[in-house]
């Protein structure tokens, strides 16, 4: 193969690596969907949390008590779960942004405020 063949070979290996990666951490470049965001935490999540967030199988998900939470963590809690719980990571489904916008959700919007009334 003639040198400059290789060349252009390796620089196609180089930008397609780094786009297969991506793909797989979900698509970064998609716009966030807060109809599918909101659909999915009420009725996926909601199946171990409860549809109203009160709770499951998983504790009640209500706003005063995530707001103990960093949005980092509670981030992080979305996409990798909790290890050695029935709490699955979500990173397959959830891109980071989409995550962090359900913890923004979670915190700023959700449906159910506290358990307290
Ligand atoms: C298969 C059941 C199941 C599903 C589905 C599920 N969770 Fe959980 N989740 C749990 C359990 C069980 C725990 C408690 C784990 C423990 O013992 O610490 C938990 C814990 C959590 C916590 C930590 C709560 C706290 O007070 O520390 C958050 C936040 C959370 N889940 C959010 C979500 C979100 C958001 C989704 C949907 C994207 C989701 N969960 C889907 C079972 C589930």
């Amino acid at each position: 193969m003639p040198k400059r063949a290789q060349h252009l070979l390796l620089l196609g290996l180089a930008w397609l690596l780094p786009q297969a990666a991506l793909a797989e951490a979900g698509s970064p470049t998609s716009p966030v969907d807060p109809e599918r965001l909101e659909t999915l935490l009420y009725q996926d999540c909601g199946s171990c949390h409860g549809m109203t967030l009160r709770g499951g199988l998983g504790p009640a998900l209500p706003q005063d008590r995530m707001q103990a939470l960093s949005p980092e963590a509670l981030t992080h809690i979305i996409r990798h779960g909790i290890p050695g719980t029935a709490m699955p990571g979500w990173q397959a489904l959830l891109s980071e942004e989409e995550a962090r916008w359900m913890a923004e959700h979670l915190q700023t919007d959700n449906r159910l405020k506290t358990l307290d009334d």
